[in-house]
């Protein structure tokens, strides 16, 4: 095959301009090598970074897929174009878009009050939720609930999925998920057999194993929930110097948005948790901050604030949400799991 060349001096916005090499006739999906600039080279490289089809390409940045093919940006931007073009990605009318949005699935949290406050139907597929608190607010502890409830059939307020539970600090407790499932009236054995639990050891394990994750949906299975609990442990133990910042902050970006990516491409939900740590800066107000700051917030769709209220009650905060009012939630942790009242 013929190298494609595409230089980077060309108009890149005319979309009419991108020549693939796909013909629609033939019946057969369209590969990596059908898009500009891709040869089979190019292509080898993609894969052995993990991306094997159009869509893990159409929802790359250009300079991310740049850096990994080791092409020029012009080259980049006008092979993600054409495999958003291949795929049919980018403007759709109004039905279609609502179509996409009635496809989300939801994951009920077990408290009516707490799904309200994430929209009315609890935790949300396509999306990243972020739980932050301090240690004992009860942020596992949704976790584990919602490792339960991802497995009861969508009119009973699940995805009808399984859970992968990315366990970085050893706090899965397989007997605390069969007591939520008995709080449930589900099978206990059948409910912890479709949690799929892997321990990360450091924050390279923990990237990688998402790389796991999109194989094992590759052969599958009905994954429609994430749990990475913590997301941030590793990445503050092992960044911990003054100039080591920056660095942390770029390695736990990348590593959110590829959870983003995964959460859109299979629509499953991500549920992280985060600490939070004293901010000396801070005089008024809650002096607590999430750790990774402004970066994990934004590129998290939800975040819960969590904190201890009265009577041994839960609360939870939604902030900064692009759709949702920054409203509060009283919830509480019983042997059941999440519930409205104690
Ligand atoms: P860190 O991981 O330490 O940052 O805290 P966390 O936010 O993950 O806390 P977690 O979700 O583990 O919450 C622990 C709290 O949940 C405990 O202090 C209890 O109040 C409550 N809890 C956990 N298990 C049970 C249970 O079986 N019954 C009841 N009633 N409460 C429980
Ligand atoms: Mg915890």
């Amino acid at each position: 095959m013929s190298p494609k060349k595409v230089s980077d001096e060309e108009d890149e916005d005319d979309l009419e301009n991108l020549k693939s090499t796909y013909d629609p006739k033939s019946g057969k999906e369209p590969q990596l090598t059908d898009l500009p600039g891709i040869g089979p080279a190019v292509a080898s490289k993609l894969e052995s970074a993990g991306i094997y089809d159009l869509m893990s390409l159409a929802v790359m940045g250009p300079s991310e897929l740049a850096e990994i093919a080791g092409v020029g940006p012009g080259v980049a931007r006008k092979a993600i174009q054409a495999s958003r073009k291949l795929l049919n990605l980018g403007f759709v009318d109004g039905i279609e878009f609502a179509e996409k949005r009635a496809n989300i699935c939801y994951i009920t949290t077990g408290s009516k009050e707490l799904d309200a406050l994430l929209g009315g139907k609890g935790v949300q597929g396509r999306a990243v939720t972020e739980a932050f608190g301090a240690f004992g607010s009860g942020k596992t502890q949704l976790g584990s609930m919602l490792a339960v409830n991802v497995q009861l059939p969508i009119e009973k307020g699940g995805a009808n999925g399984k859970c992968v539970f990315i366990d970085t600090e050893g706090t899965f407790r397989p007997a605390r998920i069969r007591q939520i499932a008995e709080g449930i009236g589900a099978d206990p054995e059948k409910v912890l057999k479709n949690i799929f639990v892997a321990r990360a050891f450091n924050s390279d394990h923990q990237i990688l194993l998402l790389d796991k994750v999109t194989e094992m949906i590759k052969n599958g299975e009905p994954i429609k929930l994430v749990i990475i609990d913590s997301l941030t442990a590793h990445f503050r133990a092992e960044f911990s110097g003054r100039g080591q910042l920056a660095d942390r902050q770029q390695k736990l970006n990348r590593y959110l948005h590829s959870l983003m990516k995964l959460a859109e491409q299979h629509n499953l939900a991500v549920y992280v948790t985060n600490q939070v740590m004293s901010n000396p800066a801070q005089m008024f107000g809650d002096p607590t901050v999430a750790i990774g700051g402004n970066i994990v917030g934004h590129a998290s769709t939800y975040r819960i604030y969590l904190r201890r209220g009265k009577k041994d009650s839960r609360v939870a905060k939604l902030i900064d949400s692009p759709d949702l009012p920054d409203t509060e939630a009283v919830f509480f942790v019983t042997e059941k799991g999440i519930v409205d009242e104690a």
